[in-house]
């Protein structure tokens, strides 16, 4: 079964044909990202200009690429939330498009379950159940059980910003540019982890699952307030101590509540999924300890933690493989992702 799965929800416009929800036959991402750079952060107008733009051409490069042709594919998989509304009207409104004219069956998929579905791609041995997947990007931090195929349980999420936000707004305000996650990385590799000690959000027993990073950002500030002239200089090694104090702080918290909910649930397979699960820190950190006792996986390429839309087809797959019936049907698209819709 080959699915084209199409995704505008933030600022990449892609395209991907997938075979049988594992093998990428094709995978084409145009970026906007330059364009935000200088407002340091995507700004939903003109990432959904961008999306107009790029997507007719982006289409046809992964038709192209996969050495398909519309007759060869089986149906289109589309992203219908969450994200920005302006961004993915693009992708809906194209995807409605191409099935309405070709007469394939439309799958609407959830970003989430996509960037859940991205751990499965060209992936040969099969998955054992539950897993526990840690979601973190810039819009989203959830902790979910995943029982078996499509049957998502949120056990945690968080309560202010996503891990991922917290990395581009202390980027932002370190002056290192967008987006956050690598470049902060890359600074924190020269920098010493335990030069401060920002504060780590456990939270209470209520909320042992959940997430807050607000805490941490405010007192990155503060530092930055506190330290003010010296930071004028961006090669500094306070910077890179802060870059690095800071993803270790991140890190411990993520790892920390991923690593308890697996024992609690008892899970056979550990995941990282979304644009942080590309943090080389969070992949060292968590493996250090799982102590091989639980498997722990992210997407097979770095190019599948961050948005694309070879996760939306694979997810589209496994979800008409669950639900055969859900096909094309577009009512209560919720019902069967459980996930946030914002
Ligand atoms: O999944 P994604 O492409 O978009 C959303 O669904 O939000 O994730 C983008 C986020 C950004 O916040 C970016 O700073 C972060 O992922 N990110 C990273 C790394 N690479 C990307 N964060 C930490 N370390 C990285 N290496
Ligand atoms: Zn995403």
């Amino acid at each position: 079964m080959k699915i084209l799965g199409i995704e505008t929800s933030c600022d990449e416009t892609a395209a991907s044909i997938v075979e049988n929800g594992i093998k990428v036959l094709s995978n084409v991402i145009a970026s906007s990202v330059d364009l935000h750079k200088k407002t340091g952060g995507v700004v939903p107008e003109v990432a959904a200009r961008e999306h107009m733009r790029q997507i007719s051409p982006v289409i046809d490069k992964a038709m192209d690429d996969a050495g398909v042709s519309m007759s060869d594919i089986n149906a289109i998989a589309v992203t219908h939330a969450p994200g920005l509304i302006t961004s993915l009207l693009v992708g809906v409104n194209t995807a409605q498009t191409i099935s309405y004219i070709h007469k394939k069956p439309l799958i609407p998929i959830h970003h989430i379950a996509g960037h859940i579905y991205a751990n499965f791609l060209e992936r040969n041995e099969p998955m054992k159940f539950p897993i526990i997947v840690l979601t973190v990007s810039g819009g989203h931090n959830e902790l979910v059980l995943l029982k078996s195929h499509y049957e998502f349980q949120v056990i945690g999420e968080t309560l202010d910003d996503a891990a991922g936000e917290a990395f581009d707004k202390v980027a932002r305000l370190l002056n290192l540019g967008f987006p956050g996650g690598p470049v902060i990385a890359k600074s924190a590799e020269k920098g010493n982890p335990n030069a401060y000690t920002f504060p780590r959000a456990y939270l209470d027993k209520k909320n042992k699952y959940n997430f807050s990073f607000s805490g941490l950002k405010t007192a990155v500030m503060n530092e930055i307030r506190k330290s003010g002239p010296q930071m004028k200089n961006v090669k500094c090694k306070m910077i890179n101590d802060i870059a690095a104090s800071f993803q270790k702080a991140v890190v411990e918290v993520l790892s920390d509540k991923l690593v308890k909910a697996a024992e609690e649930f008892d899970a056979k397979e550990v995941h990282l999924a979304g644009g942080v699960s590309a943090n080389k820190a969070l992949r060292e950190t968590t493996a250090k300890k799982l102590d091989n006792k639980i498997p722990l996986k992210y997407p097979e390429k770095l190019i599948y933690c961050t948005d694309n839309a070879a996760m939306i087809a694979g997810a589209a797959y496994f979800l008409s493989k669950k639900f055969p019936e859900r096909v094309g049907d577009w009512s209560g698209v919720e019902v069967y992702s459980q996930l946030p819709l914002r």
